[in-house]
C-alpha cells in the first residue's frame, strides 16, 4: 500500500515540468482590503497551482508603513521573506544593503526590457540588474464620484478647483458629506499631492517633489497648495481621524459621501462591491490634473535565499508576476493597469482604459510624475519628513506659509 502511494507520488512529481522545483514562497504585502485581498489571492492561486507552498505575510495598514517596519525586523534577523512589496527609491536602498537577489536571468529569458516601459524597468533594477518584478501601474490623481449623490445635490462633476468647491458646497447643503477621507498620514499626503499637481501643474510638482528644489518648496505655489488643502479640509468630517481608506471609499460607494481623492486601488473596492464605472461611480481626474498622471508602481523585490528550492521558487514567482495571465487577472481585481504594455485591455473597464491612455499621453508631454505619498519620488527619510509636515498641517491650525517653510526643511532630510 505504502509502495503504491509512493509510486503515485513519484509519478505525480515526474509530471511536473522539469524546471519546476517546488518550494516555499513567502510574500510580504499590505493588500488586506476587499479588492486587494482578492488580488493577492490570485497570486497565491497561481503559485500553489505550480506546486509551491504559499506563506502569506500580510501586514495591514494602507500605504505600507507597518509592512516596511515588519520587513526591517525580518531582514535584520537574517530571515527575509522570498519577496516583499517594495517600491521606487526604496528598492535602491535595499539594494545598497546587499540583501536583494539578482533575477536578471528570469528577466532576460522573459524579455522584460522589451515588455516594460522604461519608467517601470528603471525602478526594478539595482545597478543595471533586475531585483524586482513589477505588478502594475496605479494612477493616484483620481477623484471618485458618486453620481447619485451629485444628482440629489444638483451638483456638477468638477474639472477645476472652483468647480470642486462649488460642488462640495452643494453636497454639503444636501446633507451629503462632500469628501470622504481617512485621517492617516499617507492618506493626507495622497490628498496633498493631487492638490499640488492640480494647483501647481507637472512642472511645479517635479521641481518640488522630485528635484526637492528649496525655493520651489517654500515658495508661493506651495503656499497656494496648502491654502487649497485647508479649504478641502473644511469638507471632511470629524470622524475621519484614523479611518482606513477603504472605509472612506465605502462612504462613496453607499452615497454617504460624494467624492474621494484616492489612487485606483479604490476601484478594487467598487469592483469587489459589484459596482459599475460610469453608472454606479465615476472616475475623473483630480481637479486641474487632466492629462497628468501621478504613477505608483507596485513591485515585488526579491530577497536572497539560501535554500536551492527557495531560489527556484523565487524565480518562478518572478516569472509568474510578469506572466500575461497574472498581469491581467491581478489588475482586473486591483484597479490598476498591467505593467506589461502588451497585455490586452479588452477585459478592462473604462477607468483602466483611460488610465492607460493618460499614461501614454502624459509620458509624451512630460506630465508623468512619481507619487511621493506612495514612495515613488524621493528617499524614504525625505518622504517620511514631508508626510509628517502634511499630517501636522491637516491636524492643527498651522498656517499655509509655515507649512511651506517646514516642507522645504523636510526636503533637506536625507
Ligand atoms: C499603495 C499601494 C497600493 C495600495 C495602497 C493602499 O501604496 O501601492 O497597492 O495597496 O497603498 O494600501
Amino acid at each position: 500500500m505504502k509502495l503504491k502511494r509512493l509510486s503515485a507520488a513519484l509519478l505525480a512529481a515526474s509530471l511536473l515540468p522539469a524546471t519546476v522545483m517546488a518550494g516555499n514562497v513567502e510574500v510580504l504585502h499590505w493588500w488586506t482590503s476587499g479588492g486587494e485581498a482578492k488580488s493577492a489571492l490570485e497570486l497565491k492561486k497561481m503559485m500553489t497551482a505550480k506546486g509551491h507552498t504559499w506563506r502569506d505575510f500580510a501586514v495591514a495598514g494602507g500605504g505600507g508603513d507597518n509592512a516596511m517596519t515588519a520587513l526591517k525586523t525580518r531582514v535584520v534577523s537574517g530571515n527575509p521573506p522570498t519577496a516583499a512589496q517594495i517600491k521606487g527609491p526604496a528598492i535602491q536602498e535595499w539594494g545598497a544593503e546587499g540583501v536583494l537577489a539578482n533575477i536578471d536571468p528570469v528577466a532576460k529569458a522573459g524579455n522584460w526590457d522589451k515588455l516594460l516601459p522604461p519608467v517601470v524597468s528603471q525602478v526594478m533594477k539595482y545597478k543595471g540588474q533586475y531585483v524586482a518584478a513589477p505588478v502594475n501601474v496605479h494612477r493616484v490623481n483620481w477623484l471618485w464620484v458618486n453620481p447619485e449623490a451629485f444628482k440629489k445635490a444638483g451638483a456638477t462633476v468638477p474639472k477645476t478647483w472652483p468647480e470642486f468647491f462649488a460642488a462640495a458646497d452643494k453636497l454639503q447643503k444636501a446633507g451629503i458629506q462632500p469628501v470622504a477621507h481617512g485621517g492617516q498620514p499617507w492618506q493626507d499626503a495622497t490628498l496633498f499631492e493631487s492638490v499640488a499637481l492640480g494647483v501647481g501643474g507637472a512642472g511645479y510638482y517635479k521641481k518640488a517633489f522630485v528635484q526637492l528644489d528649496q525655493a520651489t518648496l517654500a515658495g508661493p505655489t506651495t503656499i497656494k497648495v496648502f491654502e487649497t488643502l485647508q479649504r478641502v479640509k473644511g469638507y471632511i468630517d470629524k470622524g475621519a481621524a484614523g479611518r482606513d481608506w477603504n472605509l472612506a471609499t465605502n462612504m462613496v460607494i453607499t452615497g454617504k459621501a460624494g467624492m474621494q481623492f484616492m489612487g485606483d486601488w479604490a476601484k478594487g473596492e467598487f469592483t469587489a462591491a459589484s459596482k459599475q464605472p460610469g453608472k454606479d461611480y465615476l472616475c475623473v481626474d483630480a481637479p486641474g490634473t487632466a492629462g497628468m498622471f501621478t504613477f505608483n508602481i507596485d513591485s515585488l523585490a526579491m530577497f536572497q535565499q539560501k535554500d536551492p528550492a527557495s531560489v527556484k521558487a523565487q524565480a518562478d514567482l518572478a516569472a509568474t508576476v510578469m506572466s500575461p495571465a497574472f498581469q491581467e487577472t491581478f489588475n482586473l481585481n486591483k484597479g490598476s493597469i498591467p505593467a506589461r504594455l502588451d497585455t490586452p485591455m479588452d477585459k478592462f473597464d473604462d477607468c483602466a482604459k483611460k488610465s492607460k491612455t493618460d499614461l501614454t499621453t502624459a509620458s509624451k508631454s512630460g506630465a508623468l510624475v512619481p507619487s511621493f505619498a506612495h514612495k515613488m519620488a524621493m528617499p524614504s527619510a525625505t518622504e517620511g519628513a514631508m508626510v509628517d509636515v502634511i499630517a501636522q498641517f491637516m491636524n492643527s491650525s498651522m498656517t499655509p506659509k509655515t507649512a511651506a517653510e517646514r516642507l522645504a526643511k523636510a526636503g533637506k532630510v536625507k
